[in-house]
Order: C-alpha cells, then sequence, then structure tokens
C-alpha cells in the first residue's frame, strides 16, 4: 500500500516556526488555541441538526432553558478557548460591542489581539449551507501588562500578523496566512487534525464567476451596474458571460473564488453607503489572505488594508477576488458613468 506523508497542522506551525529562530512560540500557541476552539465550533455545527441548537437565540427549549443560536455558541466557544489559552490579551469580536479584555496573569503579558467573525453566513445556518469562522491577529502598541487600549484595537490591516478562516462545508477547511504565502488545511474527522491539503495556494489573475447579491442591484451605484453587465455580456475572447454564484457566506463565496478565480463584490448601496461587510472582522482577514494569494481588495477607493478604523464595527465596501476582476471593476466603480449594453 502506497503512504503518502501527512503533515499536519501542528506540524506546519511548528516548521515554519524553526526559520524564526527569535520566535518565541506565542503566536504558535496562540495558533493552537483557534485550532482547537475551530474543532469545537466544528463538532457543534456538524451534530447542529439533531441538537436543538438551530433557530433563533432568545427561545426556550422544552426543558425550559433558552436556546441559543449557534452564532452566540460560536462566540462563546472562541472566547472560552482563548480566554483559557491565555494567549492573547484581547479579543474583538463581531458579537460583542466591546473589546472583551482577557485578565489572567498569562494573558497579561501577551502581546497579541485577535478580532473574529464566530460565524459568518449565519444567515445559512438552518438551511445546512456552508458557514465559516474568520480571524486575525495583530500585536498591541501599548506595553504589555498595561489596558488594552482602542489605538491597539483600531490598526491598519496591513498590521495583521496573521489571518485565517475555518470554512464548514462538505468537509471543514482551514486557510490562513503569516504573510508568507497562502496555505490551506483540511479536517480528518478520524484522526481529529487539520492536514496540509492546500500548499501555497494561489488566486487565477481572473476568472469567470461574479459573486454579488444581485437582488440590490437597483440599490448599486451606476459603476457597480456597469460591472455586472458587462459579466453578463456575451463576448467569446473574454469567455463572457461569466457565471454568478452567490451563497450568502462570504466565507464560501470567497474561498471559491480563491481557488477557481472570480471576484467577490459588496458594493455600497443607496440604502447603505458603506456596504454591510465589517472591516475589522471580515474585510481586512480576507484582504490579507486575498493579497497573499496574489489577488487584491480595495474599498472602491482605497486598498482595505490601508484603510484606518474608525471603529470596532465599522463596515466598508468590497471588492475582492482575481487581480484583473477587481481592478476593472473598480475602474467601472470610479467612472460610474451611466453606460447602455
Ligand atoms: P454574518 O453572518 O457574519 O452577519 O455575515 C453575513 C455577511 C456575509 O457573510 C454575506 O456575504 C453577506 O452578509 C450577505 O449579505 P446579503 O444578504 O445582504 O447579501
Ligand atoms: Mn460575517
Ligand atoms: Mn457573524
Amino acid at each position: 500500500m502506497k503512504t503518502q506523508k501527512v503533515t499536519t497542522i501542528s506540524q506546519f506551525i511548528s516548521e515554519q516556526q524553526q526559520n524564526f529562530p527569535e520566535a518565541t512560540g506565542d503566536l504558535s500557541r496562540l495558533f493552537l488555541d483557534i485550532i482547537l476552539a475551530a474543532k469545537i465550533v466544528n463538532r457543534d455545527i456538524r451534530r447542529a441538526g439533531l441538537v436543538d441548537i438551530l433557530g433563533t437565540h432568545g427561545s426556550i427549549n422544552v426543558q425550559g432553558e433558552e436556546v441559543k443560536k449557534l452564532d452566540v455558541i460560536a462566540n462563546e466557544e472562541f472566547i472560552s478557548a482563548l480566554s483559557l489559552g491565555g494567549d492573547c490579551c484581547a479579543i474583538l469580536s463581531e458579537e460583542n460591542e466591546d473589546i472583551v479584555r482577557i485578565k489572567n496573569p498569562h494573558s497579561n503579558k501577551s502581546k497579541y489581539i485577535i478580532s473574529i467573525d464566530p460565524l459568518d453566513g449565519s444567515s445559512n445556518i438552518d438551511v445546512n449551507a456552508s458557514i465559516g469562522t474568520i480571524f486575525s491577529i495583530y500585536k498591541r502598541i501599548s506595553n504589555v501588562y498595561e489596558e488594552v487600549t482602542m489605538d491597539d484595537c483600531l490598526q491598519k490591516g496591513e498590521n495583521q500578523i496573521a489571518a485565517g478562516y475555518i470554512i464548514y462545508g462538505s468537509s471543514t477547511m482551514l486557510v490562513y496566512t503569516t504573510g508568507n504565502g497562502v496555505n490551506g488545511f483540511t479536517l480528518d474527522s478520524s484522526i481529529g487534525e487539520f492536514c496540509l491539503s492546500h500548499p501555497n495556494i494561489k488566486i487565477p489573475e481572473t476568472g469567470k464567476i461574479y459573486s454579488v447579491n444581485e437582488g440590490n442591484f437597483n440599490e448599486f451605484p451606476e459603476g457597480v451596474k456597469n460591472y455586472i453587465n458587462y459579466c453578463k455580456q456575451i463576448d467569446k475572447a473574454s469567455k463572457r458571460p461569466y457565471s454568478a454564484r452567490y451563497i450568502g457566506s462570504m466565507i464560501a463565496d470567497f474561498h471559491r473564488n480563491l481557488l477557481r478565480g472570480g471576484i467577490f463584490i459588496y458594493p455600497p448601496t443607496n440604502k447603505d453607503p458603506n456596504g454591510k461587510l465589517r472591516l475589522m472582522y471580515e474585510c481586512n482577514p480576507l484582504a490579507f489572505i486575498a493579497e497573499q494569494a496574489g489577488g487584491t481588495a480595495s474599498t472602491g477607493y482605497e486598498r482595505i488594508l490601508e484603510v484606518l478604523p474608525e471603529k470596532l464595527h465599522q463596515r466598508v465596501p468590497l471588492f475582492t477576488g482575481s487581480k484583473q476582476m477587481v481592478e476593472l471593476a473598480v475602474k467601472m466603480f470610479q467612472e460610474n458613468t451611466i453606460q447602455s449594453f
């Protein structure tokens, strides 16, 4: 029987760490906390149809207990694994209004802040479509042992030390970057390990998929309407029309486009001039991964990673994916002329 060498994510992380003799191992330990939380959340998602955790937060189950929505559970599980691990000093979560400061003897000396969207695509939980967790890691600016400040948290995306996501799809994968390329690991549930399955992921320069909630078409700026009409135009040479694919879990749309090539757009709308997606929890981590894979990410006016956040839950428009597609979409968005196709 032919045996293949398997690299688990823990082995991979420790091999990477050996390239940095000055590394203390703190970041590697933080990664292990994230991996543990991801496995716990994965277990709960896989059982979601069997136990009473689907549905709306606030309802009461037959035991008279409050039924927690899965995104609340995922948030609690990540916060608990990260707090117990003590390898970060603060957590910024889409589900928490304020900074969650971790105070224990170990975390007090940690320099890392982690930002998470514990469950992305929550509207898809109840219909068994792919969902995800998104995370990114920053180094605090102030000194360890001091109270973590808002300035420590509101850093530009280009300061990210690492970013990644877990996609709970037909298989569970963890994809991450530390600024040295992007690698993907698939969870082998029989051994409970994420194993390297997608080394050095590169997004194709262009693709044939566009992902946008076209139901909002009439709310979009003219430039975005033009790009969508361009995607639908028939032109053999450029392999158009492109295919429309939009799940409503950004992580699933982004992951597919990362592997196949494509563009994901959540533009400004008349109703929401900053779009819907959150800079700290969604756009920055995916922008870092996109760039590290050879793609790009823009608000339509500037590189996502250069936006200085003003508040934790700030929203920004997002154009991300294959370089050529994003560049054209951004150009048309900026021109914003009325065109007929
Ligand atoms: P979340 O579940 O974390 O709130 O994020 C949902 C986001 C994103 O995943 C998805 O692409 C987008 O919302 C869908 O929004 P629309 O339904 O407005 O298209
Ligand atoms: Mn989300
Ligand atoms: Mn979410």
